[in-house]
């Protein structure tokens, strides 16, 4: 899976949309790692706390953010996939 793969019928995924809304890119060169390792945590934990959002992103470095809008752009996500009914992956 890639990041251009998340887009469903040209509409962005709550993850993405979540980095769109929160503001969660700057220059954007970490940002396709990013969303690929929330959508990750979130497919497996649909309610990750700050810590497993940390956790989750760990590997992944951002040099223009501060993570505080990644970490928001995730939570963001995790409310909008509970409010879509998109829960984990048994
Ligand atoms: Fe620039 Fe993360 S947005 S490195």
């Amino acid at each position: 899976e890639t990041v251009e793969g998340q887009v469903s019928a040209g509409a962005l995924s709550p993850v993405q949309r979540g980095f769109h809304e929160m503001l969660g890119s700057q220059c954007g060169f970490c940002t396709p790692g990013m969303i690929m390792a929330s959508e990750g945590l979130l497919r497996h934990n649909p309610t990750p706390s700050e810590d497993d959002i940390r956790q989750a992103l760990g590997g992944n470095i951002c040099r223009c953010t501060g993570y505080v809008k990644i970490i928001e752009a995730v939570k963001f996500a995790a409310a909008e996939m509970a409010e879509l009914g998109k829960g984990a992956v048994a």
